[in-house]
């Protein structure tokens, strides 16, 4: 029967990869799992109250039709946080979603048509382009110093055409770890104002950044330009299952009328999200933060592991990561030694079982040449992944 091109189009690297994995675990290998974003996978879970929060919802019969744009009690704790952050919004402006996922499939489904552009980070998260692409959108990178955690504003500015719709922003970034100062911030924020460009901006790590120094939302310095801000309970709240996200509209923005009107009809048609879970979601805004400081600084310690480890590797070297729990690694004449990223990724996986993510997934442009590791695991395991690693690479050298 006929599926439509686009969907038959539609890669997920991250998760494609793990059906190789499974064939090599088959043959008896171990594998070490360092591709997928999930705390929770790897021991992290959300604290005993907000546990208790969606336990008490069930029991108390709160499992009925929720609005479709969310608890108002949710929308109004949601607001508030976005607000602490700078973003001028009220609970009007927030629509609750079933994770980061769906709110971008309804942002990007709200404003691109066919032949329109939206300009992404490269590196990407690749849902960005495969739900431009649905669209019949082109995704368009920019390029990013994965150093000094900037972009390149030139060649953002040379990026846009009479076809853009958009730009989208993920600080801290997957898979990068670049996080952007609030000067970029600000720089960002100008060219979308003057270009009449929706600016995305998927803050879902926010609370995830390490060296000191409090997160710089784009909310601080987003005035009247059409921000829309992405954020959600997966990784800062240790709730990935439970997927709860939301999109927040800058209230100061005029502009966003349009959006601000019509999203919500793709909310009501899809019903509403899970209502105890966005109870559970209201007690982790509403009750206390320790939790997620405590886990921070586990990922810090697994950050200041790996990073240096990984630069004594001969033919690697990685920018130190500023926020999320991702490295960017990059090798060296990867094309020449072995034939690509994706090549480098899978004779890792086949020879030594250690499972990452080729950087290509996340946009050939930027991405190749690199892999992508989840730093989330245990010291150790991650101890074991970096001298299988030293292995491959010394008996792979040329
Ligand atoms: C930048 C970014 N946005 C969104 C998501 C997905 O979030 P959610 O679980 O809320 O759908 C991820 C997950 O890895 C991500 O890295």
């Amino acid at each position: 029967m006929k599926v439509s091109k686009r969907v038959a189009g539609v890669e997920y690297a991250i998760r494609d990869i793990v059906s190789a994995a499974r064939d090599v675990q088959r043959r008896g290998v171990e594998i070490d799992y360092l591709n997928i974003g999930d705390p929770v996978q790897f021991g992290f879970q959300p604290p005993e109250n907000v546990r208790q929060a969606l336990i008490n919802a069930v029991n108390e019969g709160e499992n009925y039709y929720a609005p479709s744009e969310g608890l108002p009690e949710l929308r109004e704790a949601i607001a508030k946080k976005e607000s602490a952050k700078g973003l001028s919004v009220s609970a009007d402006d927030v629509v609750v979603t079933n994770g980061v996922s769906e709110a971008l499939d309804m942002v990007i489904s709200s404003i691109v048509e066919e032949g329109d552009e939206v300009l992404l980070p490269g590196p990407y998260y690749p849902p960005y382009a495969s739900y431009v692409r649905l669209r019949g959108g082109t995704p368009v990178e920019f390029a990013m110093n994965l150093e000094e955690s900037s972009v390149d504003m030139e060649d953002i500015e040379s990026k846009i055409t009479p076809k853009t719709v958009a730009i989208c922003l993920i600080s801290p970034n997957n898979p990068s770890g670049v996080v952007f100062d609030k000067e970029s911030l600000a720089e960002m924020v100008r060219i979308a104002d003057e270009h009449n460009l929706y600016l995305i901006c998927d803050e879902i790590y926010d609370y995830i950044t390490f060296d000191g120094g409090e997160f710089a939302g784009v909310g601080g310095v987003a005035g009247t330009a059409p921000v829309i801000i992405l954020n959600g309970f997966s990784k800062v709240h240790l709730m990935t299952g439970w997927r709860m996200g939301y999109v927040a509209f800058n209230g100061a923005s005029e502009r966003l009328d349009g959006i601000r009107e019509n999203l919500p009809k793709l909310a009501r048609v899809r019903i509403t999200t899970n209502l105890p879970f966005q109870h559970a979601a209201l007690e982790s805004l509403r009750g206390p933060q320790d939790y997620i400081g405590k886990f921070v600084s586990e990922v810090r310690r697994r950050r200041d592991y790996i990073i240096p480890r990984l630069n004594e590797i001969p033919g690697i070297s990685c920018a130190m990561p500023r926020g999320a729990f991702y490295a960017f690694p990059k090798v060296e004449n990867c094309a020449e030694r072995f034939g690509g990223d994706k090549n480098f990724v899978m004779s890792l996986l086949e020879r030594k079982g250690v499972l990452t993510v080729h950087g290509s997934g996340f946009g050939e442009r930027y991405g190749s040449g690199h892999f992508r590791i989840v730093y989330l695991p245990d010291i150790p395991v991650l101890e074991s992944a970096m001298s299988k690693l030293e292995d491959f690479m010394t008996s792979s050298s040329s």
